[in-house]
């Protein structure tokens, strides 16, 4: 599916919420999608970046998106529900959710991670995309072919020295994916999971930074198989962990 060739209309019609909206992959994804006739939510933390890319969204005209500022590390509960009610009123339905959002934390020995860093990455990759997930599923259920994609990693596979706590963030997102998927066969809600590969944002700079970003594949060159998971050509799809970028 790497190779997918969306046609122009794909997500016409579709409502698609995007976390980590403003910067690297999210930022590429939410474009890619609009640039499909979707209309994106786009939710991020740096109001100024997700300006930049509802600024982007627009100049190509694509339909108007709109902003969710929020901070998944202080998000409650009840922010997420609230949000939820919000697409609701404004929207009816929810057709797509990509779980972008994450931090990668420091890279250390497992004895040495630091605690209140082991919670802040937990925070924010794992327990925001619970609740949120949660707080959507009514008005995702009020679409027709709804998808959930979760992100993750090759080291939420196969566990990497150094790499604890977000390879044990991305582990549970495959775990969180796969109940998701299990609950949920045969009704109008599917739940998969897409690792990148190494891809050139500034996350993968701050992991590698003695590598040639040149090197690498950019977030607009794996968008195929994101445009196939938030279309319906992958409707019967559920339950699936993708490589952009299979080895
Ligand atoms: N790049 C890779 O090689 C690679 C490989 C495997 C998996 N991934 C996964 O792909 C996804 C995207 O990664 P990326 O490389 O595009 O990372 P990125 O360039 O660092 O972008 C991450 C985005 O998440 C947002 N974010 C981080 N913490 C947040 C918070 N507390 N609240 C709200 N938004 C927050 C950031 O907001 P700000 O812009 O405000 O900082 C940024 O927009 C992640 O799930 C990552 O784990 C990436």
């Amino acid at each position: 599916m790497n190779n997918y060739q969306a046609p122009q209309d794909l997500l016409a019609g579709k409502v698609i919420l995007i976390t980590g909206a403003g910067d690297g992959i999210g930022a590429e994804a939410s474009r890619t999608f609009a640039a499909h006739g979707a209309e994106c939510i786009l939710l991020g933390r740096t109001v100024s970046k997700l300006e930049k890319v509802y600024d982007d969204i627009m100049a190509a005209g694509g339909k108007e998106p709109s902003i969710v500022p929020l901070d998944l590390k202080g998000a409650t509960p009840e922010h997420y529900k609230g949000m939820a009610d919000t697409i609701a009123d404004q929207y009816g339905k929810l057709d797509g959710v990509l779980h972008n959002a994450s931090v990668l934390g420091h890279l250390s020995v497992f004895k040495d991670i630091p605690v209140d860093e082991w919670q802040e990455v937990m925070q924010i990759n794992v327990n925001a995309a619970m609740y949120m997930t949660q707080a959507l599923l009514p008005v995702l259920e009020k679409s027709p072919s709804a998808s959930v994609v979760f992100t993750t990693s090759s080291v939420g596979r196969k566990g990497r020295s150094f790499w604890g706590t977000y390879a044990v963030s991305k582990f549970a997102t495959e775990g969180m994916m796969e109940v998701l998927a299990d609950e949920y066969k045969n009704k109008s809600v599917r739940f998969n999971c897409i690792n990148p590969g190494a891809t050139r944002t500034s996350m993968r700079a701050s992991a590698f930074p003695a590598e040639n970003p040149e090197t690498l594949k950019t977030p607009s060159d794996i968008m195929p198989l994101y445009l196939y998971l938030m279309g319906d050509e992958s409707a019967e799809v559920n339950g699936a962990s993708m490589d952009c970028q299979p080895k």
